[in-house]
């Protein structure tokens, strides 16, 4: 008996041990993961435009992207204690004391086209759960244009804490079980050509790229569970014609403006119309265009 107890002791012990080990490794390989250093090739000199066509729209990309969700809605930036997962904070982008764009030369354009476009720091390492995949898709013109609007926002004073990935999000990186760090799935070769802003399937596509329809819609915008969209998030709707085709185009727009489907029940927030539906109706006519044009594929199928 006492002979059994202590194999069974060992035993238990051993796997003890071998868990921690694991668990410990895994730790290690998060926090190396977090620790590393990406490359962000910047243009050489990204130009801020003045004039007010482009701040106005640098102010439409500024609502409809989605910035204002994290950032808060002053873009003074936002903390929120998510506990052994996280210090989930989101720095504050304006002028004011604490703010990114208050550093001024410190804070170059290079720097926001670094992290917007590359979803990298200052310092080489990846930020933190900021949509980059998406921005990434960014051409040089709007991403320009987003960067003049945001240096010229109303100041505020607020000072945010670094981010901070605790334990249980250092075990998710270490075990690749959560796309959180932004620069390893940053498009590595974006789009930097401007696409005319006129009624064209080619502007729809390129719409559709910015705000990431086909990360939560899937690739061929089916539907179903994201592979890039929130762990726990709702499955996505089929946006083909096979899922929208008897749709109008008003029933379109009144989808991503004001949250509803033709038969008036609601949208879920976890789709972000309310941001997309501060896009302009030009480019929410080009989306629509767009998504007329894809194949009808069943409800889930890539
Ligand atoms: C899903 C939430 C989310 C959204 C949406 C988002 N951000 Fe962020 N952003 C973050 C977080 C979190 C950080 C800090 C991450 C870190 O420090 O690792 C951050 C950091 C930044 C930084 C600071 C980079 C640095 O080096 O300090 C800039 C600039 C930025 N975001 C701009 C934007 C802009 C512009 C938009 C909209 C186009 C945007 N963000 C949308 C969450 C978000
Ligand atoms: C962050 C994830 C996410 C992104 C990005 C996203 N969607 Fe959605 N979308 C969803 C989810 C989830 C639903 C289902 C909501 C529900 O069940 O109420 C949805 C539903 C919809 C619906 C309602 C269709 C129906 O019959 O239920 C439309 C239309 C739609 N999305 C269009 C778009 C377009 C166009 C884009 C890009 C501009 C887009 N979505 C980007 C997550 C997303």
């Amino acid at each position: 008996m006492g002979r059994l107890l202590k194999i069974l002791g060992i035993a238990l012990g051993s796997i003890i041990a071998l868990a921690l080990i694991v668990v410990g490794t895994v730790y290690l390989l998060g926090t190396r993961r977090i620790a590393k250093t990406h490359d962000a090739p910047t243009e050489p000199e990204l130009a801020l435009p003045t004039d007010t066509a482009s701040l106005a729209r640098g102010a439409e990309l500024g609502g409809s992207l989605g910035c204002r969700t994290c950032h808060a809605p002053d873009l003074g930036g936002s903390v929120e204690d998510a506990g052994p997962f996280a210090l989930f904070a989101a720095p504050n982008l304006t002028s004011g004391r604490g703010g990114r764009g208050g550093r001024g030369a410190t804070f170059a354009a290079a720097d926001w086209e670094r992290a917007i476009r590359h979803g990298v720091k200052k310092d080489g390492r990846s930020l933190v759960i900021m949509p980059s995949e998406v921005y990434g898709h960014l051409t040089n013109e709007d991403l320009a244009a987003l960067v003049a609007y945001l240096k010229q926002v109303p100041p505020v004073d607020r000072e945010i804490p670094p981010f901070e990935v605790r334990i249980v999000g250092r075990l998710l990186v270490g075990s690749g079980q959560a796309p959180l760090l932004v620069a390893e799935t940053a498009p590595k070769d974006p789009h930097k050509v401007s696409v005319p802003r006129d009624s064209s399937v080619e502007r729809g596509r390129y719409v559709a790229s910015i705000y990431g329809c086909g990360l939560c819609h899937n690739p061929s915008f089916s539907g179903g569970k994201a592979d890039g969209g929130p762990p726990d998030g709702l499955p996505a709707s089929n946006i083909t014609p096979e899922g929208i085709g008897k749709w109008s185009e008003a029933d379109f727009l009144r989808a991503l403006r004001e949250g509803k489907r033709p038969d008036g029940s609601q949208i879920n927030e976890q789709m972000p119309w309310q941001a997309f539906g501060k896009m302009g109706d030009d480019d929410l006519h080009a989306l629509w265009l767009f998504l007329k044009t894809l194949p009808p594929k069943p409800y889930g199928q890539r």
